[in-house]
């Protein structure tokens, strides 16, 4: 099968299939493997590419920025543009195409993501929005295949803010590579009803399934794999109070990996995470409410079973492969696979 991503936008997994999700997988594999051996192949030369952050980040600028580098691209980092102040974003979008190859967005609205794709003309890529983090999936499914060898069939279970970014995206990109997702979250922060309807039909097309519960027994059995994020998203850390009484219950500890029943089983975050005191939202959560940690246990978060170094790598090969598909041509071999030499 012939599959080619160039010229498309990476706003979100909705709008990839399965192939090409496997494909952009796969790209990032290979690319990886090229890395290591020290022959990236400079893809990007003469490219030009802009990361525009309204929010933090750590690793999405820095996976973007060397995976950049490493293809041979230019970059500019915009943190503080006239961009919604004086000026429009379909003005700002129409300057931004007229000098670079790609952009990359982090911000609050996907329709801002959306927005700098119709207007620019050029490849836009989300970093993260208040509803989606597609980069960041891959980079997760990538971690996933190298540890078991295999996706589909995998049961992935999300505990905690069901209802956002992360959350949303896992489901996304569970059932359409044909794993079982499961949301483990309080009532309260359920994923969305339309989103959790349409995600659970595709699933029963792919062979995977879609489940939302509140009970940990039911949801953790059987599980390959651990996931969860912060409790209070950027831009919500005004619900600080609120997220902790409602998701203390849901934290990620050795009782809870214990319950899995799985002696093989790992644990995933995006991160940043807040496992013990030594942050600043870590030492409020001890200050105001006594924790030791927030969403995953110190214990947890640093046990041999814990992959997420190895998800943060991952990053940046994934958004490598993202940004090398969508902006040049690749070749692809017989067996469907992205040839990088
Ligand atoms: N996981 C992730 O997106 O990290 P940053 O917020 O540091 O970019
Ligand atoms: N849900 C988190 C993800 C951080 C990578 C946030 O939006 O802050």
């Amino acid at each position: 099968m012939s599959i080619s991503l160039t010229g498309r936008n990476f706003l979100t997994l909705r709008d990839f299939t399965p192939e090409e999700i496997r494909y952009l997988i796969d790209y990032a594999a290979a690319l990886k493997t090229k890395k290591r051996a020290g022959s990236d192949r400079q893809l990007l030369k003469g490219k030009n590419i802009i990361l525009i952050f309204e929010k933090s980040s750590t690793r999405t600028r820095c996976a973007f920025e060397t995976a950049a580098y490493d293809e041979g691209a230019h970059v500019t980092f915009l943190s503080n543009s006239q961009m919604g102040k004086k000026e429009s974003l379909e003005d700002t979008a129409k300057v931004l195409g007229r000098f670079y190859d790609g952009i990359e967005f982090r911000g609050f609205k996907q329709e801002t993501v959306e927005a700098l794709a119709e207007f620019s003309g050029v490849r836009v890529w989300n970093g993260l929005t208040d509803t989606y983090h597609p980069t960041q999936i891959l980079a997760d499914m990538l971690t996933i295949k190298e540890h078991f060898g295999t996706l589909a069939g995998r049961k992935l279970v999300f505990a905690g803010d069901a209802r956002n970014n992360m959350g949303n995206s896992l489901m996304i990109g569970c059932a359409k590579l044909g794993m079982h997702f499961v949301a483990l979250a309080p009532g309260a922060l359920y994923p969305d009803k339309a989103l959790t309807e349409e995600m659970a039909a595709l699933a029963e097309k792919t062979g995977g399934s879609v489940t939302v519960t509140s009970s940990i027994d039911e949801a953790v059995r059987g599980a390959d794999v651990i996931y969860t994020d912060v409790w209070a998203s950027m831009g919500e850390e005004a619900e600080f109070d609120n997220r902790v009484k409602l998701l203390s219950p849901y934290q990620v500890n050795a009782e809870m990996i214990e319950k899995t029943g799985n002696p093989d089983v790992i644990f995933l975050h995006c991160l940043p995470a807040v496992h013990d005191t030594e942050t600043d939202m870590g030492k409020l959560a001890f200050d105001k409410f006594g924790l030791s940690a927030m969403e995953v246990t110190d214990e947890v978060f640093r046990a041999p079973y814990s992959k997420v170094f190895d998800e943060a790598e991952n990053r940046m090969h994934t958004i490598k492969a993202v940004m090398c598909a969508t902006l040049v041509e690749t070749a692809i071999g017989e067996d469907g696979k992205p040839i990088v030499d």
